[in-house]
């Protein structure tokens, strides 16, 4: 663990504004009697649930702060359902998930449009949490290095320096995401090594490298301590608060230990 732990908690289509507001609510009583010291948390609602939940990360100072799932990367104009990086900042938005795998598969998010959104979200000054990861029959062709490398690369050439300390990686592997079959340790270290070497030729500095995929409060622990990791990209365990802060203090201890 290169810098300081982050881990992000991606709702995905789930909990509407008021089954929100109760999460960020229950969440805010588990971090005031048990609070992190070293982790940065994210949570990352549905667009229609960011301006409860962002009101009451501010009335409750918690030290949450908001993402967004996705974004489009044009300024305005005629996107029929779609959102702006600006709409989102007047919520309160300081981070947003790039290319999640869910996005790629199927809403056809190409290449082309993860590099534009995520130099669109930079140059807003916000946080870009860009998504790679193989698909089984990459895996299974053992392709998964160059095509993560590819991803990475196609994302990131050619980004000005000043925006560099804004980007941060999640590696998630498709077969892992949501299937309660969670990567190993050793599949994890090697990938986020891998991912660390490409962004060494990519970008100034040393962005944090997260991993996402069937991560809950059972596994969290091993795979942070035995991985070159700085943190989770979580989706089904972050809709419980117990099992959400389970995981911030495994990242939270684990920083404590290494440091
Ligand atoms: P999961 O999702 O934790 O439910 O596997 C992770 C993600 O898609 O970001």
């Amino acid at each position: 663990m290169s810098v300081r732990p982050l881990v992000i908690g991606n709702w995905k289509m789930n909990l509407d504004f008021v089954e929100a507001l109760h999460l960020t609510q229950q969440l805010g009583v588990l971090l005031k009697n048990h609070p992190v010291e070293h982790t940065d948390v994210v949570i990352a609602p549905p667009f229609v649930d960011l301006r409860s939940v962002g009101s009451i990360l501010d009335a409750e100072r918690l030290p949450v702060a908001l993402g967004a799932q996705h974004v489009n990367p044009q300024e305005n104009g005629a996107h029929t359902g779609e959102v702006s990086v600006s709409m989102l900042q007047r919520l309160g938005v300081e981070w947003v998930i790039v290319g999640h795998s869910e996005r790629r598969t199927n809403y056809a998010m190409s290449d082309e449009v993860v590099a534009a959104t995520l130099r669109a979200v930079v140059r807003a000054g916000l946080h870009a949490v860009l998504c790679v990861g193989e698909a089984l029959s990459v895996r299974e062709a053992d392709e998964h290095e160059s095509f993560v490398a590819a991803q990475l690369r196609s994302a990131l050439g050619g980004l000005e320096e000043r925006f560099h300390p804004l980007v941060s990686v999640a590696y998630e592997p498709l077969w892992a995401i949501g299937t309660g079959v969670n990567a190993t340790a050793e599949q994890v270290s090697q990938m986020s090594g891998l991912v660390r070497g490409v962004l060494a030729e990519l970008l100034a500095g040393a962005p944090p490298v997260l991993y996402g995929g069937s991560v809950n409060a059972e596994n969290a622990g091993t795979l942070v301590r035995s991985s070159d990791l700085d943190g989770f990209l979580v989706g089904g365990a972050s809709l419980k608060a117990e099992s959400f802060c389970a995981i911030l203090h495994a990242c939270d201890d684990c920083y404590a230990i290494k440091r």
